[in-house]
């Protein structure tokens, strides 16, 4: 093989008539990389639009600005390739070209993210040639290929010289089952070949002619918790072709999907070809990346939205283990905006290219060992061509069931799939009892088919919250096969953000007159790969063992499908606020794989815990580490977590009823003097200190507003309007504080106030009361609402502004759940402990600046600058978030790099906040992670502490 990646000539014209000759080697030309997109190379620019065609819907034609790259690169045939055949290959090429050799036309081709081979065999001298490819933006296929995705175009994957020996092996099937009955492998090799050709395993001696069946007794199978993988080595008159193969079953049986004869569960990621500075163009180092980082996540699947990856990704998913769920790129949803009329899928015209798109992604992949389903495309509606697209695969392979969210009735698909069910629906089709479909026949054919979510968990922006329900009733059903979030990474780009800042760039920045904004991030990873909270909530609730501390005993639940807890490790450790007391190793006997078991926590565990300081809530956490290394996961990697407080001096959550003292002592003002010898140096007239610690305040208020999440902005499914739309007609966006009343003396200060938005006669009364206490001062506040709204509020509680010269600088400790941000639907991943990072650390760098940040059960904190350091405790458990900037700052930003620190702290404390939900796409905020009451109350005592 030659690689013909590099540097190429390149032309660039705004229209297909480009004036280009393909016998020019455009050596004056400018130079571009292959694979690359040419937006991305500084010609033209990047386009996003989710479901709507950038183009009037007139198929097959396309604009006549139609903006059209010359290619041009000059090859020569290696020595030794004089004989056989020559291929051209290319591996994705958007979205529609021509190819010459020396002027001479070689063929053209479409189907952006299909390999397509061209035998350039009489085109060559073996001198140097001119290879020639012109690609046109827009064609026929920009028709089918109208995924949620940036219209990028060009050579965006690698490009190869292959030859082929005369009598080699043109093509290979390799079928490799797994009897889990017997324990059997069992290999058949067709292929292609005008000679005979042989297979051999070399590591167990056999081998046999191609085209029979080879046993292989007592085979280790290939799954993802086991990618045991067996060199084949299909051996012909010309050439010896290698192999890396997996034995493996993929079934349906009694409504169940199986593999290896055990349920085959998917918790999996929905995952394209993206990378920030690159586009669709993505090197093996970048899908190596992604690969190790779902198995460091407990991710066992990928479904390939929406199209055939880049080749290399198979090859890791084999080597790694992870199921993929392969899809056919096909998608037409820009017709569902006209009543799909003309849907491409339904058009007889249309046959032939869906044919040949599903045949090719079939072909190229058929021996991947990974691939244990084929999707037939997404959003394409139903129709005829899709029909056939099924039946041609399920005849030409057997052995993996076919996928197909929108053949909603199932009249070919082999699995029932839905997208964004809510926990409703799912429980109901987990029991079997979905709506009636019209045809009886079908509808009880369906009804006994296993289902997966093909996108679940809408992952954009602050969210989602609700996976652990998800999962619980995955859980629950036999029937229900898992899913896909959707989806693993944020589509951003990296560019100059309208500041001139370098920030990830979305719809709309490039100028583009239609577009669907930030609907393109919505990952589990930033764009930069790196881990969102979701990724990290995620991988806590689909961990592989799941426990429980229930009294003295421990339960150890085993959810793997092949793989025993004989490599895992245990230990325990007892905190008493945060500081360790007592710890070791736990010998827990083995868990066989679905099974449960308890166990009796030893005697050294029970006996640690009288003898812990008193005072202080104690905490006993079990941890489950991965004894050693496997693919990608190194030894020690933290599988689950379970905790139980053994001993609690805090109520869970802060109450409302604690009364609260009536009078104040109206006694004048502190002296001077006197104030330097407090920890506050004295109220001003507005009833609150000046000072807290070593921060100068700059504001007191209500906090009941957040920056909104994405997921706050749409409507859940069933709903009618977005929380947030409901939220501003309630004015939590607006309040303005009126005082009622402000009392001052030397020791303590009262402020009663009344918040109220403009044209409303609704808002919250709140009552501040300072009193000075030891060494530090109480905030007690209640906050009653003046008013019924049958909402929940996005959080309920005060904020501070504090005055720091670096305020993202100051180190931020707590006792609570961490380290990373939780909400009341997502906080799987946290755990009780003493957490410590700087403020800036804290923030969540959301593509779109959002509410983030937040930490739950805080039950003390404290904030150090060089000055000195602040601690913040409550006898209550209270939500906390600290900020170097406002929310106004944040609500009003629209890119990351648009966050300035401006000398501020803001310190969030609230008795309540709402969840995070997947309106954006799913269902919202559940009930029991809203936040409703009605009234509360905060005690807070600030302490200045010496650093
Ligand atoms: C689905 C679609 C995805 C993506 C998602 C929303 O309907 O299949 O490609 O658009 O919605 O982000």
């Amino acid at each position: 093989m030659l690689s013909l990646d590099g540097t190429w000539r390149f032309a660039w014209s705004p229209t297909a008539h480009t004036g280009k000759d393909p016998s020019d080697p455009g050596d004056t030309w400018d130079e571009i990389p292959v694979p690359a997109h040419w937006q991305l190379c500084g010609y033209g620019a990047p386009a996003y639009t989710n479901v709507r065609y950038p183009f009037p819907i007139d198929p097959p034609r396309v604009p006549e600005a139609n903006p059209t790259g010359e290619y041009r690169r000059i090859v020569r045939r290696p020595p030794g390739w004089d004989t056989g055949r020559v291929l051209l290959r290319f591996d994705g090429v958007d979205s529609w070209f021509e190819v010459w050799v020396n002027g001479s036309p070689a063929g053209r081709s479409s189907g952006s993210r299909l390999t397509v081979e061209f035998d350039v065999t009489g085109l060559l001298t073996g001198g140097d040639d001119v290879l020639a490819v012109r690609v046109h933006q827009w064609s026929f296929a920009s028709y089918v290929e109208g995924q949620d995705q940036w219209w990028l175009s060009g050579i965006f994957r690698s490009v190869a010289l292959l030859h082929r020996p005369e009598h080699g092996i043109q093509d290979v099937r390799i079928v490799a089952d797994y009897d889990h009955r017997t324990g059997d492998g069992l290999l058949r090799v067709e292929a292609l070949s005008t000679r005979p050709v042989t297979v051999e395993v070399p590591e167990r001696g056999v081998r046999g002619p191609a085209g029979e069946t080879i046993h292989l007794t007592s085979v280790e199978p290939w799954s993802a918790e086991a990618p045991r993988l067996y060199r084949v080595l299909i051996v012909g008159e010309a050439e010896t072709i290698s192999a890396d193969v997996g034995f493996r079953t993929v079934s349906v049986e009694d409504g169940r999907l199986l593999l290896n004869g055990a349920p085959l569960v998917f918790r999996g990621v929905n995952r394209h070809d993206i990378e920030a500075r690159s586009g669709r163009a993505v090197t093996r180092e970048t899908m190596e990346r992604d690969v190790v980082l779902m198995k460091r996540h407990n991710v066992n699947a990928v479904r390939t939205s929406h199209y055939p990856p880049d080749p290399c990704f198979l090859e890791l998913c084999d080597r790694y283990g992870l199921y993929v769920v392969e899809e056919c790129d096909i998608e037409t949803h820009g017709f569902s905006l006209v009543d799909w009329r003309g849907n491409p899928s339904d058009d007889p015209a249309w046959g032939a290219v869906y044919l040949d798109r599903m045949r090719r992604m079939v072909e190229r992949d058929k021996n991947a060992t990974s691939v244990v389903m084929w999707s037939l495309g997404n959003e394409a509606g139903w129709g005829r061509n899709l029909a056939a697209n099924a039946r041609w695969t399920k005849e030409r392979d057997p052995s993996r069931p076919v996928h197909y969210e929108q053949d909603t009735e199932c009249e070919e698909a082999g699995v029932y799939s839905r997208m964004y069910p809510t926990f409703d629906e799912l429980e109901a089709i987990g029991r079997h009892e979905e709506p009636e479909s019209a045809d009886p026949a079908r509808d009880a054919r369906r009804r006994a088919l296993p289902m997966i979510m093909c996108e679940y968990g809408h992952a954009m922006g602050n969210g989602p919250g609700g996976l652990a329900d998800y999962e619980a009733i995955v859980d629950a059903h036999p029937r229900l096969a898992g899913g896909f979030v959707w989806e693993w990474i944020d589509h951003g780009l990296e560019g100059e953000g309208p500041d001139g800042r370098r920030t990830y760039l979305y719809g709309g920045d490039f100028g583009e007159p239609v577009h669907d904004g930030s609907y393109v991030i919505d990952g589990l990873v930033f764009p930069d790969r790196t881990p969102s909270p979701a990724l990290a909530e995620f991988a806590a609730v689909i961990a592989p063992v799941r426990m429980r501390v229930d009294g003295g005993d421990l339960e150890v639940e085993n959810r793997w499908s092949f793989t025993t807890t004989g490599d895992v490790v245990f230990s325990w450790s007892l905190e008493s606020d945060g500081e360790t007391v007592g710890s070791g190793p736990l010998d827990v006997p083995v868990v066989g794989p679905l099974s449960h078991a308890r166990f009796t926590l030893p005697p050294a565990v029970r006996a640690a815990e009288p003898s812990a300081p008193s005072g202080g809530d104690l905490w006993f956490t079990v941890t489950a580490t991965t004894g050693s290394a496997s693919p990608g996961v190194e030894a020690g990697h933290v599988l689950a977590r379970a905790q139980q407080r053994r001993r609690a001096t805090t109520p869970r959550r802060a109450s409302a009823r604690t009364s609260v003292p009536t009078s104040v002592p109206t006694s004048a003002r502190t002296s001077a003097r006197e104030q330097e010898t407090v920890f506050v140096r004295r109220f001003d007239d507005s009833g609150h200190p000046e000072a807290l610690g070593p921060f100068p305040i700059a504001h007191v208020g209500l906090d009941v507003w957040r920056a909104p999440t994405e997921n706050d902005r749409f409507a859940g499914n069933g709903e009618t309007s977005s929380l947030e739309s409901r939220w501003r007609e309630a004015g939590f966006d607006r309040l303005v504080e009126r005082a009622i009343d402000v009392h001052v003396s030397d020791a303590s200060a009262r402020r009663t106030a009344r918040y109220g938005s403009a044209g409303l006669d609704t808002g919250f009364d709140v009552d501040y009361l300072w009193t000075a206490r030891g060494d530090g001062l109480r905030l007690e506040v209640t906050i009653e609402r003046r008013g019924e709204w049958r909402l929940p509020l996005p959080r309920l509680g005060i904020v501070l502004a504090l005055r720091a010269a670096d305020p993202g600088s100051a180190v931020l400790e707590w006792l609570g759940l961490g380290p990373g941000e939780s909400y009341p639907d997502s906080r799987s991943a946290n755990w009780y402990g003493r957490h410590r990072m700087t403020v800036r650390e804290a923030q969540v760098p959301y593509v779109v600046p959002q509410e983030n940040g937040n930490r739950s059960e805080v039950r003390r904190l404290s904030l150090t600058v060089p000055e000195g350091c602040l601690r913040i405790e409550s006898p209550h458990e209270f939500d906390a978030a600290v900020r170097p900037w406002s929310t106004e700052r944040l609500e009003r930003a629209r890119h990351s790099a648009e966050l300035d620190e401006e000398g501020l702290l803001w310190i969030h404390l609230a008795a309540g906040v709402t969840g995070l939900g997947s309106a954006t796409c799913g269902p919202g905020v559940r009930r029991r992670a809203q936040y409703r009451a009605g009234r509360a109350r905060l005690v807070l005592d600030f302490v200045r502490e010496g650093i």
